[in-house]
């Protein structure tokens, strides 16, 4: 099996390159990335040097890199998680997201099917997509794969896009593809611009946490660890041509994540009880916020015998736990240009 997976020098992707490299020795693993801000080689230094892993710096905007390396590596499968991810980026720079996210899906799609032409149920293409393409909830219900799409930000939108093309190759094709919807994922290596690692950062600096509008917004967070053992069990036992849905069963207000945030960091600190709770500050809401994200995952744990192996309270203990001890990495990813990116986006909020 030569297997290309794209975005593994970022969050979810090197936690997926980490357990298909340490898991399969006999795949041959190839890491595509571009490295973005958001990639980054020190998130997999410990399986670097192994024998069956390969890093390829590379675009997925780039159409004559791909033919060079499909034709040079001849994969057989590929998983697909390079994107730009960021909600609020997206707001400010939604070109960058329909660059990589729409083109650079449909660029990967066309490079593969045109290379595996000769047999092409032999191969698989699995895209990782999220659960934000299906909109925003009110107060009740949960999203299934039957969820009609009705993304809300321009990210949600590129993404709903890639799913679309995924689907429009399958359809038109033929080609083998597997497209999977998760919930909001958290653990080590997150980059501090989403929610928890940067207040995670902020509190430990002892500086203001910030939360959009009146923290009220909610969403269903999964340990990254668990959203990579979904991947396997998909790629390897799910059904071609359908999607799963991957959730954590754990709704979380906004507001009460900080708050249990907070004491569980000023435990670890040995700060006194609700000292960090001070920092929490209002700020002005996020454009165009989605209210709720809940995932039903039934159709994974049922058909696929998939089910999260830790519980909230052992994952966010675990997370901070790598935050205070791997402070080389989180000095290295908030130097040079995240002060800028920090200042614009908060600062003059
Ligand atoms: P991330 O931003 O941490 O990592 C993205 C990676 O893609 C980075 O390593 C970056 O360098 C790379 N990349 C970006 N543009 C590229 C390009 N043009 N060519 C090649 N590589 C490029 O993202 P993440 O949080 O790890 O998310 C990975 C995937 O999972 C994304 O497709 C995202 O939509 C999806 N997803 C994320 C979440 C979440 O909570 N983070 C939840 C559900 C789905
Ligand atoms: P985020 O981690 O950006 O993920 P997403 O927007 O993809 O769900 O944000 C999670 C939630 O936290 C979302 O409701 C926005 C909110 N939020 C804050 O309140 N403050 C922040 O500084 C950030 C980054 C997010």
């Amino acid at each position: 099996m030569k297997l290309l997976i794209t975005g593994g020098a970022g969050f979810i992707g090197s936690h997926v390159v980490r357990l298909f490299v340490t898991r399969y020795p006999n795949y041959q693993i190839y890491n595509l990335d571009k490295l973005t801000y958001a990639g980054n080689l020190e998130n997999l230094s410990d399986i670097e040097s192994k024998d069956n892993y390969t890093f390829l710096k590379g675009d997925i905007t780039d159409a004559a890199y791909l033919e060079e390396i499909f034709a040079n590596y001849k994969f057989d499968s590929v998983i697909h998680l390079a994107a730009e991810s960021h909600v609020d980026r997206s707001i400010t720079d939604p070109l960058a997201f329909v660059q990589t996210n729409v083109i650079g899906t449909v660029n990967l799609l066309h490079t593969a099917k045109k290379h595996w032409a000769d047999d092409l149920e032999k191969h698989l293409f699995y895209h990782i997509s999220t659960d934000e393409v299906y909109g925003s909830l009110g107060e009740d219900g949960l999203f299934t794969e039957e969820t009609p799409y009705d993304p809300r930000s321009p990210y949600s939108a590129s993404k709903a896009s890639s799913d679309h093309f995924v689907r429009a190759w399958y359809h038109t094709y033929g080609l083998p593809i597997k497209i999977s919807n998760c919930s909001n994922n958290y653990g080590p290596n997150h980059f501090p611009e989403k929610l928890i690692p940067l207040a995670i950062n902020n509190i430990k600096n002892e500086r203001p946490v910030p939360v959009y509008g009146k923290g009220e917004n909610v969403r269903d967070w999964l340990y990254v660890l668990d959203h990579a053992r979904a991947i396997d069990v998909i790629f390897h036992e799910g059904k071609v041509g359908d999607t799963y849905n991957i959730g954590g069963i754990n709704e979380w207000k906004n507001l009460d994540l900080i708050e249990l945030l907070c004491d569980v960091m000023d435990e670890k600190l040995g700060r006194l009880k609700g000292h960090s709770r001070t920092l929490i500050t209002f700020v002005k809401d996020r454009a165009g916020h989605d209210l709720r994200y809940a995932i039903d995952s039934s159709k994974l744990v049922n058909e696929l015998g998939w089910k999260p192996s830790v519980t909230f309270e052992e994952g966010l203990s675990k997370t901070v736990d790598w935050y205070l001890q791997n402070t080389e990495w989180l000095e290295h990813v908030t130097s040079g240009n995240y002060q800028h990116y920090y200042q614009e986006q908060y600062e003059r909020r």
